[in-house]
């Protein structure tokens, strides 16, 4: 294997270079966007929180109405191989199950279709150091997505028009706002303090279930930092003392400037920080021993 094939993908049962991989074009996740996917961190050679990651793989495929194709082990056997070939890099594994093909265009759901599995592993992108010190800026946007945005599908046109918008506008991310309420960033889920406590919007049909954002609910609860799960108001985000972003990418993001105006002071805010340092240790800790995952 030459440095210049790495890393090589996996399609349907094999590991070749991203350029020979192939699908048919009449791939129902290339004509419809039918499929789901899941963005997993790997960090210091682990996958990190892979069984939450499985787990809502399951749902997704399960609203969506498809079976997991693989056991998870079988995942955890297929992801381990592909981080291998980055090794001491910490990496960004992206996977996707689409309903395959059956030769023909047509919406209703076909039986005893094989599926299209395919992954790729990537360098981890983080914030940049400057990013985590001084936070970014986000905009309000209306949400257009449709009502099952729990469901980590690939259909991703609304996302990327949404996050089109925000980069148009000098900003990192675009914070959606259904019935009045803020609900989530256009790839990442969001927190708000205000009064010294962390507030974060209900799990619902309306926003994805983000991995980060149950590890933040967990160190808050661990470390006792004041945290609720509530309906955000836009009018409350706008007086938030702080915002944060939270991602398998991103991790967790200050934002110290919402539609041209500081939050807070306009740097992240002291509960910021203290969450960032116990993240790191987090992180930390489960590159050494084995009893986080
Ligand atoms: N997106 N909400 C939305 C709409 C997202 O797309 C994401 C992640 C999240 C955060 O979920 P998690 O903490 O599990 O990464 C919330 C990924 C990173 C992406 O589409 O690239």
């Amino acid at each position: 294997m030459s440095d210049a094939t790495l890393p090589l993908v996996y399609l349907n049962g094999r590991f070749l270079p991203p350029d020979e991989a192939r699908i048919p074009v009449m791939d129902r996740g290339f004509l419809f966007g039918d499929g789901v996917y899941e963005v997993i961190p790997c960090y210091g050679g682990r996958l990190f929180r892979l069984q939450h990651h499985l787990q809502r793989l399951d749902s997704s495929l399960r609203a969506i109405r498809m079976q997991n194709p693989l056991a998870h082990d079988q995942w955890q056997a297929l992801l381990e191989k592909l981080v291998q070939q980055l090794p001491g890099a910490d990496q960004s594994v992206y996977l996707q199950v689409t309903r395959g093909s059956t030769g023909q265009r047509d919406q209703a759901i076909p039986a005893g279709v094989a599926p299209t599995l395919f992954c790729m592993t990537q360098p981890a992108v983080y914030p940049d150091p400057d990013t985590l010190v001084r936070g970014v800026s986000a905009v309000t946007r209306p949400d257009i997505r449709w009502q099952r945005c729990d469901i980590k599908a690939i259909t991703l046109l609304a996302n990327v028009l949404l996050r089109s918008e925000a980069t148009e506008l000098g900003a990192a991310e675009a914070i959606l706002i259904r019935d009045g309420n803020a609900l989530e960033g256009a790839a990442s889920n969001l927190f708000m303090v205000r009064d010294g406590t962390i507030t974060t919007p209900p799990k619902s049909a309306h926003l994805l279930p983000g991995i980060t954002r149950d590890l933040v609910i967990e160190l808050a609860a661990a470390h006792h930092l004041p945290f609720r799960e509530a309906d955000i108001p836009v009018a409350e985000l706008q007086q938030a003392e702080e915002i944060w972003i939270t991602s398998s990418s991103r991790e967790v993001t200050a934002v110290v400037e919402l539609d041209s105006r500081p939050v807070g002071n306009g740097t992240p805010g002291p509960i910021y920080r203290r969450m960032t340092g116990l993240y790191g240790d987090y992180k930390q800790r489960l590159q050494t021993p084995d009893d986080v995952t």
